[in-house]
């Protein structure tokens, strides 16, 4: 069985899965007084499917512990798994390899009749994720947050187990593109990855995985949008979508509570489930907007938005999400931000530092704002992929700018398989950092090959 083939059947098991981008939220998990979160971070147990590719499938790994499939390795996660070790073999591996861990379901979520969502920060490739055997997720794009309500896969107040396959192999169908190589070696034939990206391929579970709990009727997702009049009047523009279904004869209601950055309460404003919706406008009289650092004395200012979702029967669920109140517009000449001319001075960045590859790192991203405001920027892209959220929530709260760049890198080969993947991107990137006064551009694309005849179309 060549690696080709075996990496292109999970690439393409899953692309059919994905086609359409789902409807569903994508909110960062937020303790609150209805939702608890727990880290699954740590140490997982970890093999690479050698020497046969398929072995893991062949075997069922997801069926049992991995260590009782013969001998496993601890992977810290979050953490690329490239250059944890000293071998050679992990740091070059293409193709699969295997994750798993187990974990305690509380008996008192079940009591309390949470659901629970199990949700990865990101994955880079492909991966397929089982809870206790059973197969509950498969996400393809890496860089990006996936998740999955996973109560009914739960054993409650015992043991459960998750196992995740991670793919890394890149193919002229995926975002990014890449191809694979056979060639000779004195061990004899190996394949090989190629990619003509600048930075190195590095694979794994590469952010935070959270279990996290909501009542039965949830908030699904939040969508902000700002503005303000001359006379100081802060507009916050927001419509919230929720989950779950209400139960016929059952009332909703929705209260937004907007708290300054001293957790004062500005405004609250309650909505009910009407025609309308659950959107609205809440004005701030004075209000503080968002500026980029070194434009103003207080940059990244943010609001609180406390959404508190109350039905008849159930228990509330609350969600804060954090507002900044800016506006920003184009001339053919300018780039304003509240109206005033900005001068974006930054980078393009990496995620990458020794050990943990594209590993999320809190230590390493304190170190790399400091030096970002140290040297004077305000802004940067997020070449060449959506970084941690971890990471925008800092540029939210520094005041810096940020490009905010899809994972398509030197696209060379335009098909529309490969399109729909990168609007999968584009979509899933819109949806989980649409909210963030930072974002001031998205990036579709870095260096793609644009003098190719069919780049136009595919542009388009
Ligand atoms: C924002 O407010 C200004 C001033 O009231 C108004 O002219 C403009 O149309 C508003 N923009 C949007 C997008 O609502
Ligand atoms: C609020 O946002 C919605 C959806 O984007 C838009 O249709 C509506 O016009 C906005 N309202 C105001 C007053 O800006
Ligand atoms: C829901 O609201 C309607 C209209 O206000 C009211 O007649 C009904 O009693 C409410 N239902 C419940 C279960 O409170």
């Amino acid at each position: 069985m060549s690696a080709i083939m075996r990496s292109a059947s999970l690439v393409v098991c899953i692309s059919t899965l994905v086609t359409c981008v789902s409807t569903a939220g994508i909110l960062y998990p937020r303790e609150s007084e209805s939702r608890e979160v727990k880290s699954l971070d740590g140490m997982w147990n970890f093999r690479l499917s050698l020497p046969d590719p398929l072995v893991g499938f062949k075997e069922r790994w997801y069926m049992k512990d991995l260590s009782k499939t013969g001998p496993v390795m601890q992977m810290p996660v979050p953490s690329s798994y490239n250059d944890v070790m000293v071998d050679k073999k992990i740091r070059d591996h293409v193709g699969l390899v295997w994750y798993d861990r187990s974990f305690f379901a509380p008996e008192s979520w079940r009591q309390q009749g949470y659901r629970v969502f199990l949700r990865f920060g990101s994955v880079n490739y492909a991966a397929q994720v089982w809870v206790n055997t059973h197969l509950v997720l498969n996400h393809e794009i890496g860089h990006l947050p996936f998740q999955r309500d996973i109560t009914a896969n739960l054993k409650f107040g015992r043991l459960n187990r998750i196992t995740v396959a991670v793919d890394n192999v890149l193919l002229e169908t995926t975002v990014p593109q890449g191809s694979l190589q056979n060639i000779s070696t004195n061990d004899g034939p190996k394949t090989i990855q190629t990619y003509t990206f600048d930075f190195f391929n590095y694979a794994g579970i590469h952010r935070s995985v959270f279990l996290y709990t909501t009542p039965i009727l949830y908030i699904d997702d939040v969508d902000v949008t700002t503005n303000f009049t001359e006379d100081g009047v802060g507009i916050i523009n927001y419509s919230v979508k929720y989950g779950g279904s209400l139960n016929s004869g059952e009332n909703l209601s929705c209260s937004i509570t907007v708290l300054n950055n001293e957790n004062v309460r500005e405004k609250i404003t309650v909505i009910t489930n009407d025609e309308e919706g659950l959107s609205g406008i809440i004005k701030i009289e004075n209000a503080k907007l968002w500026w980029p650092y070194l434009m103003h004395e207080e940059p990244g200012y943010l609001y609180t938005l406390e959404i508190r979702l109350s039905t008849t029967w159930n228990v509330d669920d609350v969600y804060r999400l954090p507002v900044g109140i800016r506006t920003i517009k184009w001339t053919n000449t300018e780039f304003l931000i509240n109206n005033k001319p900005a001068y974006l001075r930054g980078f393009g960045r990496h995620e990458d530092s020794d050990i943990r590859g594209k590993g999320m790192d809190y230590a390493l991203v304190t170190r790399d704002y400091d030096l970002i405001k140290w040297v004077g920027a305000n802004s940067y892209r997020t070449s060449h992929y959506p970084y941690a959220e971890e990471i925008m929530d800092f540029a939210d709260r520094h005041g810096i700018m940020i490009v905010d760049e899809c994972p398509s890198v030197d696209t060379d080969h335009f098909s529309d398989k490969l399109l729909k993947k990168h609007i999968t991107s584009l979509a899933e990137l819109i949806k989980r950092d649409k909210n963030r006064p930072s974002v001031i551009m998205w990036s579709i694309a870095n260096e793609p090959r644009s003098d190719h005849k069919d780049a136009d179309s595919y542009f388009k």
